[in-house]
């Protein structure tokens, strides 16, 4: 029988016993290749990602060295910024700028209406050019952005290691804070089910920087508009991935948000984070992206630790615990992917 990695990665999602574990990698298409070097001299960021066929090769690229269940859709989270009249551009070695970030009530009363499936739809031609192009045997998942996390982008105008303007924001306009994240909420959610229609497999919400927060601002200020936007992407009747860092100390509360994965960084042990988010969810991780860096015999035997915590119960993706960094060696993510692989 031919390998099926999306049969695999789709039965895990679900919590059925799979052959193998499923295995793929936040920001496997990236830096880390020579052939997206190579088409980023030639193209911005933003180019690849408005340009469905150069953005459906890039998807592709790592699926062609690796031996990847999934792919994951080529875009950024950010690209939203653009309808809604934010501005974005990506400055060389800075990460992303946004023009007119949000800093009072006004500009988010200003915000114009937003159909993701119109606006976006350059997103959704390549879903669509990807998930014919893919191997049958790769499931493809789509992805967007949580409304903290991308208020947080909003709000700062660009990244941010304390979060200061966006937790001054939340404290002081409570009122423009939840409206704000409710129409990215109802935008990210709906844009979600649209690359379900368009074929994604699964998707994953990305909520990166949430773990910024106490447990009780998560629950108060985030986790309720986290759940809008699960709650819209699980309508279009796929699996869905919830994913955050540094959210061991509110797990159980990120973990209701619902979602049918929760994907966990390499913070928490595994086993105590699938105890934590219960057995009725299937977890995604979490290995230290650094690990790739680590003597073979190391890297072998944190993930051997990985698989051992997850004890091959029904329910287990592998990952990392965060996106693969630019200068990782191509072949330790094959190795990853074949130990995972190897292991029943
Ligand atoms: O392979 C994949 O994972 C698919 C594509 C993807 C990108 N961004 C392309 C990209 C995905 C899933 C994202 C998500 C994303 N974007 C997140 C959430 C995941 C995470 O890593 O926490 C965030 C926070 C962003 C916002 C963003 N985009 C930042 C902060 C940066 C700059 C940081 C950096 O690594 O330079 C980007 C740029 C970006 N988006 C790159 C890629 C491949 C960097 C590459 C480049 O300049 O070519």
């Amino acid at each position: 029988m031919p390998a099926d990695g999306a049969g695999r990665f789709l039965k895990a999602c679900r919590r059925e016993p799979t052959d193998a574990t499923p295995v793929w990698f936040m920001r496997q298409a990236g830096r880390y290749l020579p052939e997206y070097r190579a088409l980023r001299e030639r193209h911005s960021l933003l180019e690849l990602c408005h340009t469905p066929d150069l953005a459906t090769e890039v998807t592709l690229q790592p699926t062609r060295r690796l031996a990847v269940d999934a792919a994951i859709l080529f875009a950024d989270i950010l690209l939203p910024f653009e309808p809604l009249g934010l501005g974005l551009s990506f400055a060389k070695g800075e990460g992303p700028v946004i023009e007119r970030p949000i800093r009072d009530a006004r500009a988010v009363t200003a915000l114009p209406a937003v159909d993701p499936a119109v606006e976006l739809g350059y997103v959704l031609d390549t879903v669509r050019l990807v998930r014919a192009a893919l191997p049958p045997a790769v499931a493809l998942i789509g992805f967007a952005g949580a409304p903290f996390t991308l208020a947080s982008y909003a709000i700062e105008g660009g990244a941010s290691r304390d979060f200061a303007l966006t937790k001054r924001f939340m404290y002081a306009e409570p009122k423009a804070w939840h409206s704000l994240l409710g129409k990215l909420a109802e935008l990210v959610g709906s844009f979600l089910a649209a690359q379900v229609r368009a074929g994604a497999a699964a998707v994953q919400l990305f909520d990166s920087w949430v773990g910024c927060l106490s447990p009780a601002d998560y629950r108060e200020y985030a986790q309720p508009h986290s759940r809008r936007a699960l709650e819209l992407a699980r309508a279009a009747g796929v699996p869905v991935i919830h994913f955050g860092t540094n959210t061991a100390g509110f797990l159980a509360d990120f973990a209701d948000a619902g979602s049918d994965v929760v994907g966990v960084d390499w913070r928490i042990p595994l086993d105590s984070a699938w105890t934590t988010i219960g057995a009725t969810r299937a977890i995604q991780g979490n290995l230290d992206p650094l690990a790739l860096f680590a003597p073979p015999a190391e890297l072998e035997r944190r993930v051997r630790e990985i698989l051992n915590a997850a004890g091959g119960r029904p329910g287990h993706i592998f990952n990392l615990g965060h996106g693969v960094l630019p200068e990782t060696p191509i072949d330790a993510l094959q190795t990853v992917v074949d130990l995972v692989h190897q292991r029943k």
